[in-house]
């Protein structure tokens, strides 16, 4: 064969190839056999092999790469990617639809586009002059990830297009049910943690470093948006992009009004669970592109679409047993052991009974048939008990007395709905903790689930969250636990590596799981603090008042982070961290404040005009900072009415001149 014939033959296998990428990933028609693409895709290996000149980045041979990234870097959005409003109830359509119409000319017409609402990971696809060029994901709307080589792995997803032109793209990648659950097993067995959802298992997937693990997960896409287009209309733009080669989900559907977007609605009702993939939901749009710029955006959402959701879907089941989980605090949570039932597309055979009050407001008992339901990724919840059907001998259920896991003596916690493990050192406690330091929004330490983390503490290995790290340096011992192996205990060494430096001191405040902070007051402590040391060295006597001053942090949380780092128990755990080489990254340095307030600090006291949190928030926006109580250094005291005399004194003494509102109106320039 002489060059031009391979190159024309090289041309037509990776056409067909990806003809039948299209057929089978997008049109569920494949024109051929299995074995018949094999031999196309060997051909194409071969005839490459020969020629190595022919291998382009757009072959089907390239879409996988060589060597695992080191990490994924931002890339920005060149247009935002906004999210959607949410509607759940046709009355909320009807608003939706009643504030379009307001804001259109009145004799305006439109159409809308109704579409589903895919369950998976938005995502950006960028192609310059017909090449595949990026794949970035959502992150905050203005900048992702770029997940450009996850993205070439998904086969409906052309390498290269017809038209040569530059588009940017914008769909989801999800994964059909079947697949989910086959990956799901395979993750079971090796002791990872299954995906609660397929949203997980799609963004999870494309944040795999290694592509050849990326391009095992059968991902798929469906792009519903083509940004600064050249159409008229959505429908036509969808119709474009098929032309193109491009996936769709082919589900759209153009109605006339409102009414037609819900018959639409209650079709689909019907038709989803047919589907082979999850949607909670129809997209509804304008589908003339022409208005949208005048209906325009809200802080986060276009104004001419909306997301109607589903109601969760729910199941009936017999509970089978009522036990209680040890959360990290200790806390007790009642579990409801359910006779396994289909829901959602998943096996359901636990589910949340939150706490004492639920258990008894509900009065869930065993042996009842009771309504259980699913929403979003939480775990399943009994919903309601059908008394009707109680069997006679169904007894109340009693809270254990003592710790399902040590056995220690539980305690009830004054004004909460809950018993406690007051052992500290209750493995059920660490397990807990440890899962809750490891996960994204925490220490984000990959490969590591609940089945690996039972027999970590259960064989000694972790013995408090500080351990996790000096697991590299029992990687022998983790490789030879039940089902773990070399690959999986390299894989969690590489983990726990990575998680060591660079991570986010915020992140690392909320995995150590103190009682009441969340992610936002650990985002404020570690904007006061910076990192684990000046935390660990900032003066207990007054650590809870300094807490306090933080705007946002309330007493309950000065007093619990205060008592958390003052518990020897705790230091130690946190002291050994800091051995262990754990560097955090302190938060982005904030933009010096602008406004007529800046570098000046107020407290404000008595009654005022205004609710107190609003004139917090004015002071705020005019770049002032709020002071909860006069200290060193606070300018203002803005006493409203009917202030005690020891608040002035207390500003005389500390310098703090004492104003009136209508001082404090002139100074915001009002
Ligand atoms: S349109 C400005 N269409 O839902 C338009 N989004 O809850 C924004 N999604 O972030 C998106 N299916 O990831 C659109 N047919 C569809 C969709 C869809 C799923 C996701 C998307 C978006 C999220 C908003």
């Amino acid at each position: 064969m002489d060059q031009t014939e391979a190159r024309s033959r090289h041309d037509a296998l990776c056409r067909a190839i990806q003809e039948h990428n299209y057929r089978y990933y997008v049109l569920d028609a494949p024109a051929l056999t299995d074995a018949e693409y094999d031999k196309l895709f060997r051909e194409l290996l071969a005839l490459e092999e020969a020629n190595p000149n022919l291998v382009s980045p757009a072959s089907p041979s390239q879409r996988v790469g060589a060597a695992p990234r080191a990490g994924f870097v931002p890339m920005a959005h060149r247009v935002r990617m906004y999210s959607l409003d949410n509607a759940y109830t046709e009355d909320d359509l009807r608003d939706f639809d009643r504030r379009i119409r307001e804001r259109l000319e009145p004799d305006a017409s439109f159409h809308y586009i109704a579409e589903p609402k895919i369950d998976g990971a938005s995502i950006e696809v960028v192609y310059e002059n017909g090449v595949l060029r990026a794949g970035i994901t959502r992150g905050d709307g203005q900048t992702g990830e770029d997940v450009t080589e996850s993205v070439r792995t998904i086969r409906a997803l052309p390498l290269e297009l017809r038209d040569k032109r530059t588009f940017t793209l914008r769909g989801e990648v999800y994964i059909h049910r079947a697949d989910l659950a086959a990956v799901n097993r395979t993750r079971t067995a090796a002791g990872e943690e299954p995906f609660a959802n397929p949203r997980n298992a799609a963004s999870g997937s494309l944040r795999l470093l290694d592509t050849r693990l990326v391009a095992e997960r059968p991902l798929r896409i469906a792009l519903y948006d083509l940004v600064e287009t050249y159409f008229e209309s959505h429908h036509a733009m969808l119709q474009g992009l098929m032309e193109l080669g491009l996936p769709t989900h082919r589900e759209e559907e153009l109605v006339q009004d409102l009414d037609g977007a819900l018959a639409y609605i209650h079709r689909f009702e019907k038709r989803r669970s047919k589907l082979p993939y999850d949607t909670d939901g129809v997209v509804l749009k304008v589908d003339e592109l022409a208005l949208r710029p005048g209906l325009g955006f809200t802080a986060r959402f276009p104004r001419w679409a909306t997301a109607y959701k589903y109601a969760a879907e729910q199941a009936r089941t017999v509970v089978l047993n009522i036990s209680a989980d040890v959360g990290r605090t200790g806390a007790l949570t009642p579990v409801a052991d359910l006779e396994p039932v289909q829901l959602s597309g998943t096996v359901v055979s636990r589910a949340s009974l939150h706490n004492l009050d639920y258990v008894a407001a509900k009065d869930v008992r065993v042996g009842d048939t009771v309504t259980i339901q699913k929403a979003g990724e939480i775990i399943p919840q009994v919903l309601e008990v059908d008394f009707a059907q109680r069997p006679p001998d169904a007894a109340p259920w009693e809270p254990p007395d003592a710790c399902p896991v040590c056995h220690t003596k539980a305690v009830r916690v004054e004004g909460e709905a809950a018993i406690r493990c007051p052992n500290v050192a209750c493995p059920g406690r660490l397990k807990a903790a440890v899962f809750h330091f490891t996960r994204r929004a925490a220490m984000d330490i990959d490969h590591i689930g609940h089945v690996l983390i039972d027999q970590l503490v259960d064989q000694g290995l972790l013995l408090n969250l500080a351990d996790i790290f000096a697991l590299p340096a029992k990687r022998d011992a983790v490789a030879a636990l039940e089902r773990m192996g070399e690959k999986s205990a390299d894989n969690l060494v590489a983990a726990v590596a990575a998680a060591r430096t660079g991570r986010p001191f915020h992140r690392l405040v909320t995995g150590l799981g103190i009682p009441h902070v969340g992610t936002v007051a650990a985002e404020l402590i570690a904007d006061r603090y910076g990192n684990l040391r000046a935390l660990l060295d900032a003066d207990p006597a007054s650590l809870k008042e300094s807490l306090a001053e933080i705007h946002g942090i309330g007493p309950k949380i000065a007093e619990s982070v205060a008592a958390f780092v003052a518990d020897p128990n705790q230091r130690r755990v946190l002291e050994a961290i800091l051995e262990h080489g754990v560097e955090t990254v302190a938060p982005a340095p904030k933009a010096a404040p602008t406004g007529p307030l800046a570098g000046m600090s107020f407290c404000v006291t008595g009654t005022l005009t205004e609710p107190r949190e609003e004139v917090w928030k004015r002071i705020e926006a005019a770049g002032g900072e709020v002071h909860r109580s006069v200290k060193n250094g606070t300018t203002y005291l803005v006493a409203g009415g009917k202030v005690g005399k020891t608040k002035i004194e207390a500003a005389e003494k500390k310098g703090t001149k004492v104003i009136d509102e209508a001082a404090l109106r002139t100074l915001l320039g009002d």
